[in-house]
């Protein structure tokens, strides 16, 4: 059975991989045999996650582009195919998000948003894609989030653009199944990462809303997502096309626990 989660001779990219959720998948993925490829696009925070990597014994392979270009993105894509083969695994985890109320936010804000959330998925899948369209087959992950399926104050941006990602993976899937390329998403619940931490404490009214909200009674932890993501980039899930698995503690499968329980 191990042989389907076998990922030994993949060559996996993993976008905004210098840090959180990104990062926790990539080691995953490098964990399970991939040969990975992280992107970012600030170099410092490359560098320190290069050896973030290093330290847990991950060789990662660093390429900094602006997801959002197409022209950057083409570029670095082909060179990565020259330097390590054809990638057989996309993780499209670069993201953002603005929480500013509708009524207050500014047109280029949220399309800059949709920009990084949705668009850049796009572009990523659409070059990669055209490799693995003539190499047989592959793996495209998209991170979506519980705004793939709600809504939220302040969140209107992120919650379209990932409502729309939810769509492109469905309608991805749909296209490319008959080229072998299976494309689904993961949808992210909660997650403790250094940008929760001022509000993950006793008392704090968000803490004390993710702990009643959630069934499983915690924040997720980003190796929460390890299992998730190496099952959608092996054999494992080869029949599986168009799904969103929500990694979430239940969540979004429930009006909420009683209270104090
Ligand atoms: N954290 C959560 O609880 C949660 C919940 C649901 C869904 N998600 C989703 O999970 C994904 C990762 O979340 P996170 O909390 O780990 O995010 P994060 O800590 O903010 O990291 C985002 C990553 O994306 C990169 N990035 C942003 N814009 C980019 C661009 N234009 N080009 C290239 N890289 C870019 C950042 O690179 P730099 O480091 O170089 O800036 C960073 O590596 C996102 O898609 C997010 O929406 C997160």
């Amino acid at each position: 059975m191990q042989e389907l989660f076998d990922l030994t001779g993949k060559v996996a990219l993993v976008t905004g991989a210098t840090h959180g959720l990104g990062m926790a998948m990539a080691k995953s993925l490098a964990k399970s045999g991939a040969t990975l490829i992280v992107n970012g696009h600030t170099p410092s925070k490359m560098d320190a996650a290069i050896k973030e990597y290093a330290d847990e014994g991950i060789k990662a392979h660093g390429f900094l582009f602006d997801v959002t270009k197409p022209d950057e993105v083409d570029e670095k894509i082909g060179e990565i195919e020259s330097q390590f083969g054809p990638i057989n695994i996309l993780v499209n985890n670069a993201g953002m998000i603005k929480r500013i109320p509708a009524l207050e936010m500014e047109v280029d804000d949220f399309k800059q948003v949709v920009d990084v959330d949705l668009v850049s998925p796009f572009i990523l899948s659409k070059r990669v894609g055209k490799t693995m369209k003539e190499k047989g087959g592959g793996k495209i992950i998209n991170i979506c989030s519980m705004m793939s399926e709600l809504g939220r104050n302040s969140v209107s941006a992120y919650a379209a653009a990932k409502g729309g990602l939810k769509m492109l993976t469905q309608n991805l899937a749909t296209e490319w199944a008959k080229y072998n390329i299976q494309v689904n998403g993961i949808g992210p619940g909660y997650y403790a990462t250094d940008q929760t931490a001022p509000i993950r404490v006793d008392g704090h009214p968000f803490n004390e809303f993710i702990i009643n909200r959630t069934p499983a009674g915690r924040w997720g932890n980003p190796e929460d997502l390890a299992g998730t993501t190496v099952f959608l980039a092996s054999n494992a899930s080869n029949f599986i096309n168009g799904q969103v698995i929500y990694v979430d503690g239940g969540i979004l499968a429930t009006i909420g626990k009683p209270h104090g329980e």
